[in-house]
């Protein structure tokens, strides 16, 4: 089979190589000229353990190409699989630019009909949109058929995810495109689960809605329990122990981020909007969202002044073995920081260059203990293994203060005690 990828960011390159690892025949095709020249020299433009490794495996051994020449990214195409953002409209509704001038593309360069299949997120009744557009589009005697396939890659462990995830969705009516797919796949061993083209449309959001909906169920119970005096560590692990709450995503901290939790949820409370639903439950796991990226720092403004004070800032990617900082809780503290008139010194392991874009004000320290050196105060905002593994008395011998305003939890209340530690976590004790 030959197959065409379209769009090098994050899905799309996970899902070549994927697919060129499993032995198939991959092109992957972007419009950013730049992007391909670096890619064939078997650079990648994001940090993601294992990808580039498996890249340039790839690209070696033959089975992976890059290039931004449509004709020969589609002429002899059977299989294509769509992988181009769908960012934000500033109205939360998902941008489908992207992925229609894909479509145009495609069609003005088709010479053999070919199976579409969808990764990237799109609201429902887009598939079907698509294909009466391209429809339009198509030389005669040239048709595409078309396939929802959504993607459940997280960022950081997306090599892992492609060859071990839970599940692949398909959503198809067509029997052909059924059978290609689930050829393809099969030799994964991953379950498959068929669908119809909406359903597997409306998954992929109500998955990442769900998964929004445990993070922000749990910080509110973390704002309840410091309250109440109870412990939200221990509840979430009482409760996780129940099979049909499960274990995972109950992590309290200062909220979700990434390129897809605050995406998602914004296009489903739209797209429930369009059918005249209030999706008033949504509405409400994105407000708790918003103001739990704020919790740190109102804690620390009980206890401190902030202003003219010199604080650590550690960890800055939207969560760790990533270097995003889309839509971080990190922005969201550190521009509070420098608004009380605190000095912010930040690191981070890898998403240093991406911050220094959007907030070129930090001060940006090539190690954590040097952003620690003297410092009045230290906010735990991502938790990479780098920042969790510094010992407590590490803290005590840096800092003039040794305080910690830990947004993940990391130590417990104990060892901060004994370390002699003033330390701050999100749904516990003071
Ligand atoms: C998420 C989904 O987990 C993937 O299945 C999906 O494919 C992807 O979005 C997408 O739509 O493309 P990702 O954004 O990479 O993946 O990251 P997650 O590991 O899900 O974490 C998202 C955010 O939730 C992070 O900010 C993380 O810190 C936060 N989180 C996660 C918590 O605060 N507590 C938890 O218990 C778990």
């Amino acid at each position: 089979m030959h197959v065409t990828v379209v769009g090098t960011g994050y899905v799309g390159l996970v899902t070549g190589v994927g697919l060129a690892k499993m032995g198939h025949n991959v092109i992957c095709m972007d419009i950013d000229h730049k992007k391909i020249t670096a890619l064939r020299q078997g650079q990648i433009p994001i940090y993601e353990p294992g990808l580039q490794e498996l890249m340039i495996e790839c690209l070696e051994r033959g089975t992976l190409q890059f290039t931004s020449d449509p004709s020969y990214a589609y002429q002899y195409a059977n299989l294509i699989f769509l992988a181009v953002g769908t960012p934000q409209h500033p109205d939360g509704t998902a941008n489908l630019s992207y992925i229609e001038s894909a479509c145009d593309t495609i069609a003005a360069h088709l010479t053999e009909s070919a199976l579409i299949v969808t990764k990237s997120t799109v609201p429902v009744g887009t598939n079907e949109r698509l294909r009466a557009r391209m429809a339009k589009r198509l030389p005669t005697g040239i048709e595409v058929e078309f396939a929802s396939n959504p993607e459940f890659l997280r960022e950081g462990s997306g090599i892992h995810d492609f060859f071990h995830g839970d599940r692949i969705v398909i959503g198809t009516e067509n029997e052909k495109a059924r059978l290609w797919l689930q050829e393809l796949y099969e030799p994964l061993e991953i379950p498959m689960f068929f669908t119809d083209v909406r359903s597997s449309e409306m998954i992929k959001y109500a998955s990442n809605a769900f998964l929004a909906t445990k993070i922000s169920f749990i910080n509110e119970i973390a704002n309840i329990c410091q309250k109440t005096g109870a412990d939200v560590e221990a509840v979430a692990r009482g409760m996780g122990m129940d099979m049909r709450i499960g274990s995972q995503f109950l992590k309290a901290g200062v909220g979700y981020g990434g390129s897809c939790f605050p995406k998602d949820t914004n296009a489903l409370v739209q797209i429930a909007g369009d059918v005249k639903h209030d999706f008033r439950l949504l509405k409400a796991v994105i407000e708790v969202n918003n103001q739990q990226q704020e919790v740190l720092v109102e804690m620390a403004e009980n206890v401190m002044m902030l202003t003219g004070k010199k604080v650590a800032l550690l960890g800055l990617s939207f969560k760790p073995n990533t270097d995003d900082i889309r839509e971080a809780p990190s922005i969201v503290i550190a521009k509070r920081l420098l608004a009380a008139g605190a000095i912010v010194r930040a690191y981070d392991p890898q998403a240093m260059g991406n911050m220094k874009r959007v907030l070129p004000d930090l001060l940006y320290t090539s190690a954590a203990e040097e952003a620690l050196q003297d410092a009045d105060a230290a906010f735990l905002v991502t938790e990479w293994k780098e920042i969790i593994h510094i010992p407590l008395k590490r803290y005590v011998e840096l800092m003039k203060t040794p305080r910690i305003f830990d947004g993940r939890n990391v130590y417990s209340l104990q060892e901060a005690l004994e370390a002699g530690v003033e330390y701050y976590s999100i749904g516990r004790k003071a």
